[in-house]
């Protein structure tokens, strides 16, 4: 094993194993570690044409004291049974999901960055119908695999700003449909408008809510945030986003903080009169937005580094994350 922790970015690497649970007849398996990472399914396989998949994102630390921790894995649970629920699959125990969390990460410790090189173990669990079919209906069998593999920052660069797009031609999500969601779906609805950021070389787009196209709705990879000018920790309402695990618990720090923190419709045309702004999410951690493209007009928070706001927010959960500041909220789990 020969892993250059300081460069890990977020790539794809197999580790020692993964775990498994089948469903069928009605229940979930006991489950079981694998050190493969093929399967084989029939091509008449439901996740492949109806599309009956969803997926969640976590993270192992290795802390200063040497332990391992991970962050909120309950919330992680729940989100996954509410996505299951919207694409008629089946939940899986909360208690359960934890208890897998835990043994995976643990058969995997050789994998944890180690403790000051800004990595993580990424958890990706991922859960989809297997059962063959041809005419539309829920699978009736389906397989939840937690991946983990270790990672560094997703944008290169880590803290430095990035730049958005925000997409006027596609939406990510439908008004009532499954934003709320982590449906894998989504991900490949967004991919269109990823490309045409890309195109004008920013790292991710920035979607508006699917009804009206006037309020800012999430990023492609994460949830919106923003520091009003007198200090202020705004972030976006809407039900086509998906509930953050990481805004909660920046608003929460925020909150303990002593800063006011609202959870509002914010109009795009706001967007100038912010002193920063943020993408936050489990892989993004909080990434610094430099300048916001908004087809000829580019809004520019003109910004070589994090803003002072976010640098406090980002350096207190990250020290929360590492063991280094007090877990005062019982967010992390001991393996
Ligand atoms: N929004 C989207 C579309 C995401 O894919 C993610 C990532 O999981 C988030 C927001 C952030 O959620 P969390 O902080 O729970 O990782
Ligand atoms: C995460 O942050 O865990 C996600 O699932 C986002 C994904 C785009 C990598």
């Amino acid at each position: 094993m020969n892993i250059d922790w300081e460069n890990l970015g977020f790539k794809f690497m197999p580790t020692r194993s993964n775990i498994r649970f089948h469903y069928e007849n009605g229940q979930w398996d006991e489950g079981k570690l694998y050190d493969t990472y093929d399967i084989t399914l029939s091509v008449a396989a439901n996740a492949f044409h109806y599309g009956q998949a969803l997926f969640e994102g976590g993270k192992a630390f290795r802390c200063k004291d040497g332990k391992v921790r991970i962050f909120r894995p309950e919330e992680n649970g729940k989100r996954l049974n509410s996505s299951a629920r919207h694409l008629m699959m089946p939940e899986f125990p909360v208690d359960k999901f934890v208890e897998a969390v835990k043994t995976v990460v643990r058969d995997n410790e050789d994998y944890i960055p180690p403790y000051g090189t800004g990595g993580a173990l990424y958890i990706r669990p991922v859960m989809f119908g297997t059962t063959p079919q041809i005419g539309v209906g829920a699978s009736l069998t389906y397989e939840l695999v937690i991946l983990v593999v270790p990672v560094g920052a997703y944008y290169k660069g880590g803290i430095k700003p990035v730049d958005a797009m925000i997409s006027r031609d596609y939406d990510r999500a439908a008004p009532h449909g499954t934003g709320h969601i982590k449906a894998a779906g989504n991900y490949a609805a967004s991919l269109i408008s990823g490309k045409q950021a890309k195109d004008h070389h920013c790292a991710v787009a920035l979607f508006l809510d699917p009804a009206t196209h006037t309020y800012v709705d999430e990023f492609g990879t994460s949830n919106f945030l923003a520091i009003t000018r007198d200090g202020k920790y705004v972030t976006t309402l809407s039900d086509s986003i998906l509930p953050s695990i990481t805004n909660n618990s920046l608003m929460t720090i925020a909150a303990d903080l002593g800063m006011p923190t609202e959870r509002r419709r914010v109009k795009a045309t706001e967007l100038p009169d912010f002193a920063e702004v943020a993408a936050c999410g489990t892989a993004v951690v909080l990434t610094p937005v430099g300048r916001i493209l908004d087809g000829g007009n580019i809004i520019d928070y003109h910004l070589d580094t994090i803003g002072p706001v976010l640098k406090k927010l980002y350096d207190e959960m990250t020290g929360i994350q590492h063991g280094e500041r007090p877990d005062k909220h019982n967010w992390l789990v001991e393996i």
